[in-house]
């Protein structure tokens, strides 16, 4: 079983990361035999990073296809993340990854969400343990040895303002949702100032817009491949990781085939997000169409959008 022959990346604390990764949020809670299979398929396919949370409630799944592949340890990258109601119980819940995966460290530990629920009450961004406070119990964790690299994830500039002079490590990464409709140009560059990598999630817009946009299929037929390989070489010619998910075999091998985009091919993507109504979220999360993601409001994310994530313009 060979890798995959892409990219890494290096991290602020010296680490690498691979630039691709198997995304493994299977679009409901759990997954079981399917997300084994999944990363079992993917680590045939050369896939050696894996992107799953104690929130997906499939760690175990995804652990065990690991330890079945009879690869050593130190050749997969692994990220789970700190769940939003455990974040009184960092050490506990922590722990319980590390059972779930059944591996005896983790690479990458993030924190999932800036908002922490304590008995399915969420905690407001003043209420204890606060993201900062809970961002200082994961540092700790980093003297266990169990966890190598920790990093954020959904944080705005806005958080991670608030974040940042009360770290001792710098998150080595903030992962958040990422594409050309959503290319999150000033969060990237005040994350590369700050030497924090970005990671985009949700990478292929969960394959819907994409999948029917002339712009991306007129780049992927001039460069002779698919609209994935298009949106995931722009994100990692861009310096972001990226993590799609896929359960498909032909998919996950060409999903993990990057090619090389011209200067004007970037340009051409890198303009999407301006034309009428493309500049906006993909997902779903404010579906209740009150404004609030996991109980925060926009304006408590710092996330610069309005009900139904549009992102306004200047
Ligand atoms: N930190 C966070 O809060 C957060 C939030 C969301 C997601 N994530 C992470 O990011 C990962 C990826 O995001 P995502 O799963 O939301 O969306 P995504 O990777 O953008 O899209 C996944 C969808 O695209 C399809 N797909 C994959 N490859 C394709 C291809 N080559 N052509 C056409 N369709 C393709 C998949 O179907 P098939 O499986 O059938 O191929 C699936 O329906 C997640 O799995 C999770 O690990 C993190």
């Amino acid at each position: 079983m060979a890798a995959a022959d892409i990219p890494s990346f290096t991290l602020n604390d010296g680490t690498k990361i691979p630039s691709i990764g198997m995304g493994c949020w299977m679009g409901g809670l759990g997954g079981g035999e399917r997300v084994y299979d999944m990363c079992s398929t993917a680590l045939k396919c050369g896939y050696r990073h894996f992107d799953t949370a104690s929130g997906y409630a499939n760690e175990e799944h995804v652990g065990r296809a690991i330890r079945d592949s009879g690869l050593p340890r130190e050749e997969i990258y692994l990220t789970t993340k700190l769940g939003n109601n455990d974040h009184h119980r960092v050490k506990e819940a922590f722990e319980e990854s590390l059972k779930k995966l059944g591996v005896s460290y983790i690479d990458l530990y993030l924190l999932h969400w800036p908002q922490g629920f304590i008995n399915g009450k969420v905690l407001s961004p003043e209420e204890h343990p606060t993201f900062i406070e809970t961002y200082q119990e994961m540092e700790k964790l980093l003297q266990t040895g169990q966890v190598k690299t920790i990093g954020v994830s959904n944080f705005s500039i806005k958080n991670l303002e608030l974040l940042l002079p009360h770290c001792s490590v710098i998150p080595a990464t903030n992962q958040v949702e990422m594409h050309p409709c959503l290319p999150q140009n000033e969060l990237k560059a005040y994350c590369q100032a700050k030497g924090i990598l970005m990671t985009a999630y949700s990478p292929l817009g969960r394959s819907t817009t994409f999948m029917e946009d002339i712009t991306i299929e007129g780049v992927a037929e001039k460069n002779k491949c698919t609209k994935a390989q298009v949106l995931l070489s722009w994100a990692v010619q861009r310096g972001t990781i990226v993590i799609p998910k896929s359960e498909d075999k032909g998919r996950m091998l060409s999903n993990i085939t990057l090619v090389t985009l011209s200067k004007l091919d970037r340009a051409i993507i890198d303009e999407l997000h301006e034309m009428p109504n493309m500049h906006k979220s993909l997902l779903v999360f404010d579906d209740k169409g009150d404004g609030t993601v996991f109980g925060w409001t926009y304006e408590q994310l710092g996330w610069k959008m309005e009900v139904g994530g549009r992102v306004p313009t200047d």
